[in-house]
């Protein structure tokens, strides 16, 4: 016959077990723990009636309290151990990282040439002592033409017929009007350059664009002469190219006297790649410079002409047609 205190340690272990096989918290075992074997739990307080028993049934009865904590505690460590296995695992399973899986594609972007274009001038300009002057693409006729000493009748307006807006302005023919924009706001020595898009009503072959490039040159001091502006075009474009051929052309711009065209080999003939010139006092005189003490020179560059000379690309279509085939090769 098992005795009273036999039965309860017998039906706490039950009790015990089954509730501990059934836990499925870390924090709810732990209160578990403590509710059978803490220092108040339900163990303690059934083995605190062991002082009424007849002392030769005490080594029995402690026997069996000791199996029943030991299994309590087998238990609360095998479902301790099962619950951390699961929380390891499912931690695993949510931040599994393979490193064998094929990466996200980002694909990888590149200059496009005539910006590397006007990178490269930029950077040859700025090493010679230039800062980069920026104007507007739209532009009044005043700082197009007019200041540029080329007034309503000028013949030199039909090489440069462009996209007139419906309140008179335009979109600009040339880079050089931020000429007449920076002196205004600028007094001498100035050495600026210029780079932007233009625009012209030209019609499109493989050299001619509608919309294109261009860098502007502009310096103004006391005593500059051509000889300055030839070396300064000489030195630019030999840091451009290398050893390429080059010729200075007289040619004829209103903004500059004397002015010249300068021309690069490309394709086993001559490009006309700039305009050049002294400019002309009366640009000077525009801006309020007095032309009797300062003198200046100015250039103008085709940023397409230069891309199609340094990479040899054969029409000037193929920078505007986005073809991944042409772009990716740069
Ligand atoms: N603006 C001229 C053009 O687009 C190029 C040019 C020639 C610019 C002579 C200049 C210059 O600054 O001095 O055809």
């Amino acid at each position: 016959m098992l005795s009273d205190l036999e039965q309860q340690l017998a039906d706490l272990k039950q009790a015990a077990v089954e509730a501990i096989a059934a836990c499925e918290d870390l924090q709810k075992l732990e209160e578990l723990r403590i509710a059978y074997l803490g220092k108040k739990g339900q163990l303690p307080k059934v083995l605190g009636g062991m002082g009424k028993l007849d002392p030769s049934d005490r080594p029995r009865i402690g026997a069996v309290a000791n199996e029943v904590k030991s299994a309590i505690s087998t238990a609360l460590d095998d479902t301790k151990s099962a619950l951390q296995h699961a929380q390891i695992q499912a931690k695993l399973e949510a931040e599994t990282l393979d490193v064998t899986m094929p990466g996200v594609y980002r694909p990888q972007g590149r200059t496009h040439p005539l910006n590397s274009t006007f990178d490269r001038a930029i950077d040859i300009f700025v090493g010679l002592g230039y800062t980069v002057a920026a104007g507007p693409e739209m532009e009044t006729d005043y700082y197009n033409f007019e200041a540029l000493n080329t007034p309503p009748d000028h013949p030199a307006r039909d090489m440069q017929d462009t996209f007139y807006l419906p309140d008179g302005n335009l979109l600009r023919t040339h880079t050089s009007s931020v000429q007449i924009r920076y002196m205004e706001k600028n007094d001498p020595p100035i050495r600026i350059v210029a780079p932007g898009r233009c625009y012209r009503r030209d019609t499109v072959d493989a050299t001619h664009a509608a919309v294109f490039h261009q860098m502007e040159l502009l310096a103004v001091d006391e005593g500059l002469t051509f000889t300055d502006l030839k070396g300064t075009v000489k030195e630019f474009l030999t840091q451009m190219f290398g050893e390429v051929d080059i010729r200075f052309r007289a040619s004829y711009f209103p903004f500059t006297e004397p002015s010249a065209e300068v021309d690069v080999q490309w394709n086993g003939k001559w490009l006309e790649v700039l305009g050049c010139g002294m400019v002309d006092p009366n640009v000077l005189k525009a801006v309020g410079y007095d032309p009797e003490v300062y003198t200046g020179f100015a250039a103008g560059f085709g940023i397409e002409r230069f891309a199609m000379v340094l990479h040899q690309i054969d029409d000037i279509r193929r920078f505007y047609s986005s073809d991944l085939r042409f772009l990716r090769q740069f």
